[in-house]
């Protein structure tokens, strides 16, 4: 190890994705000591900055773990001093060539490794790879391209895409990255269905009526009306995010839980699947509406938005698997934007995926609702596997309930800082919530703290906090290991399943149904569900 350095560029540095998560991840994996000893980040982009310009930038963003505080600004010190920042076009081979010779600088003649993280636009995807590539490899270890969707639009462009990237690279340099795999709920999926087995024997049409995947947002466009518009929330989060959840859970047990082996039984399920019909599907746009004294936008008020716009911000869906395993059961998506769903803080702002599985049969009489099981895993906010039970209300009656067996990850994986007062800044002093001094802390429910602590200006953050997605993911494109990553056939069948019906919404211009900011949605999904015999989960947890 000590003879190589591991060089990360991050192109694109500039901007939010960068800024927010990117070099954040990079540091979280820094003072986690999962960096090789020798590494550097170079940031590039058209922007001009100097090397402590882009460190001032970057410094706003890390944030320490709460038992990593004590030496927190020291490693974030040691960690920017490793950030270097290179100012070059996307198309400019000789930029490229300026930054190599940089590199080669810093890497002094070791074995040298380079990660490109592609976080820019798709359209300027193709150039940057063909400068990097020519102008930017590794002349003795190895290189590796992150890339971002959109991967196209469609079948086609997704197609020529790859196409045009493979003259430039193999697949294996390439690490196409859905965020949502790095989730840890999502990681846990497979863990949760292969290794319990109450879970196994269960999960097939035999027992299991329905699955649905559930994606929520309490916030609009804001500020990406531009990229969104070109998309619409049925490339933004369903061919993409919600596909991947679906193929986790629904794919046959892979001969083992290497990278080849998941992927190949992902790329089945997803060939076994019906392409989407019309339908079955159901699109809304949120419009503005008033609530509480304030107005809030409609996605056409968006000033990046055509005002005659037709995109849908929200999409209902039934899929269906045609294999021996899932034959008949519905798999149901639900994505919005500008929904319901409202929460405190930013990092999490509110999404939610759900699977709720209806299984075993009536055991007691005629009461339908209640002889079912549901299993529902939230993958954010709040991350919890749950299994509603049903259950004997205590006393002398016989009276049935409906309980949740509840992993509730705060409750079962997280360390409170509280516990450990000295945690705590001296005059620590939360009213309202329980909490009241810093002496009774112990004694008093700790439960709001987290939840509130962005609004009181008090980061406080557990000793087992859930790592961010993109820290696993940037972790695993470093070690090589690409189990979390989209292969291409992956995203072929991906877009098989989705391209007729975008092109079937867009020919006919079919109109999206409105529904109100902060709104439930569009009462057509409920429709949609009803004509499966199924009813929306809401996948638990509390309401603000
Ligand atoms: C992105 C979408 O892929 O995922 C965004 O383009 C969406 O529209 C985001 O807001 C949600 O990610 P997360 O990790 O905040 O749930």
């Amino acid at each position: 190890e000590a003879l190589s350095t591991l060089s990360i560029t991050v192109v694109g540095a500039s901007g939010d994705l960068a800024k927010k998560k990117i070099f954040p991840a990079l540091f979280a994996l820094y003072y986690e000591d999962c960096l090789p000893k020798n590494f550097i980040v170079f940031g590039y982009a058209r922007t001009k900055l100097t090397d402590e310009e882009l460190r001032n930038i970057i410094s706003t963003t890390l944030t320490c773990r709460i038992d990593k505080r004590e030496n927190c600004k020291d490693k974030m010190e040691q960690f920017l001093k490793r950030c270097f920042y290179h100012s070059g076009e996307y198309n400019s081979v000789e930029n490229f060539a300026e930054l190599d010779s940089k590199l080669k600088k810093k890497e002094a003649g070791k074995l040298s490794n380079r990660l490109f993280y592609l976080s820019i636009p798709p359209n300027i995807f193709v150039d940057v790879v063909r400068c990097a590539s020519m102008k930017a490899s590794s002349a003795n270890g190895w290189t590796r391209v992150i890339v971002e969707k959109p991967f196209g639009r469609d079948s086609e462009s997704s197609a020529e895409l790859t196409r045009c990237l493979k003259k430039y690279l193999t697949e294996d340099q390439i690490f196409r990255i859905d965020h949502y795999l790095g989730k840890e709920l999502v990681e846990n999926l497979s863990v949760l269905r292969f290794s319990n087995l109450i879970f196994e024997p269960l999960w097939s049409r035999n027992y299991i009526r329905n699955v649905q995947f559930i994606f929520s947002e309490d916030f609009g466009t804001e500020g990406r009306g531009g990229y969104f518009d070109n998309y619409g929330i049925i490339r933004d989060i369903m061919q993409n995010h919600l596909l991947q959840i679906l193929a986790l859970f629904a794919m046959e047990t892979p001969v083992s839980l290497d990278a080849e082996d998941i992927r190949n039984e992902k790329v089945k399920v997803l060939r076994s699947m019906k392409p989407l019909e019309l339908e079955d599907v159901i699109i809304g746009q949120y419009k503005g509406h008033n609530k509480g004294g304030r107005a809030y936008p409609g996605y056409t008020d968006d000033s990046t938005v055509p005002k005659n716009s037709i995109t849908p911000t929200f999409a209902a869906a039934a899929l269906f698997i045609n294999n021996a395993r899932w034959d008949g059961v519905p798999f149901l998506m639900k994505a919005g934007k500008a929904l319901h769903r409202k929460r405190c803080g930013l990092e999490n702002p509110g999404q939610r995926s759900e699977f709720s599985s209806d299984t075993f049969q009536r055991n007691f009489g005629t009461d339908l609702d209640k002889a079912t099981n549901e299993l529902v895993l939230r993958v954010q906010p709040d991350e919890a596997i749950y299994l509603k039970i049903n259950n004997k209300v205590p006393g002398l009656g016989m009276r049935l309930d409906r309980s949740d067996l509840n992993l509730l990850y705060r409750a079962r994986f997280y360390d409170y800082p509280w516990q450990n007062k000295d945690f705590l800044p001296e005059n620590a002093y939360l009213t309202g919530f329980n909490l009241k001094s810093k002496d009774n802390l112990l004694s008093e429910t700790p439960y709001f703290l987290p939840r509130f602590s962005h609004c009181m200006n008090l980061r406080l953050r557990y000793p087992t906090e859930i790592p961010d997605a993109y820290e696993r993911l940037l972790l695993d494109a470093i070690a090589g290991e690409r189990r979390l990553f989209i292969r291409s056939d992956e995203l072929d069948a991906a877009w098989s399943l989705f391209t007729p019906l975008l092109k079937e919404l867009e020919a006919k211009k079919i109109a999206p149904e409105l529904y109100p900011y902060g709104s439930r949605g569009p009462v057509g999904a409920h429709y949609l569900a009803a004509k499966y015999n199924v009813r929306w989960g809401d996948l638990g947890g509390e309401d603000d």
